[in-house]
């Protein structure tokens, strides 16, 4: 069930950083860590103290791969993207993980079982592709490994 949103702790947050808006991702992530994702409410109130448009604080927000405007699913599956391992066939891999839970990147199934979301390198591409679901590692991957693992989680 999703958290009450506590805005007095929002506020907390604001106040100890000031409203500079060279402090906005710093902000914004100590919000998310706080909410375990950025609220639409929190967003607002983001937008008053800093006197910014709410659109500027949304697009702020969605451009940062760690800072997420939705709650997250269940399970978190963090896909690495990064070069050594999309040349050893992430982009398959991936195509794979998303039909199969019929979402893209940033998003959660409508079971809030899952939401995939995109990491930088974990040093162990020599093991690629590689993907994290909470805390398990997986590596060599191919796209037809997928459902099995998924069947796990489910
Ligand atoms: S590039 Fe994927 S683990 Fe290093």
């Amino acid at each position: 069930m999703e958290r009450k949103i506590n805005l007095e702790k929002a506020n907390e947050i604001m106040k100890k950083h000031g409203n500079n808006p060279e402090k906005l991702i710093e902000v914004l992530s100590e919000l998310n860590s706080e909410y375990g994702y950025l609220p639409k409410k929190v967003l607002k109130q983001v937008s008053k103290f800093f006197d910014l448009p709410l659109s500027r604080i949304y697009g702020t927000s969605s451009f940062y791969t760690m800072l997420v405007t939705e709650p997250l699913g269940e399970n978190i599956i963090r896909f690495c993207e990064n070069a050594p391992c999309h040349v050893v066939g992430a982009p398959e891999v991936l195509e794979s993980l998303e039909k199969e839970l019929g979402i893209k990147i940033g998003e959660t199934t409508k079971d809030k079982k899952f939401t995939i979301l995109t990491t930088s390198c974990i040093g162990i591409c020599g093991v690629g592709p590689v993907m994290i679901i909470n805390n398990d590692v997986y590596g060599n991957l191919k796209p037809e490994d997928i459902p099995r693992i998924l069947a796990n989680y489910k």
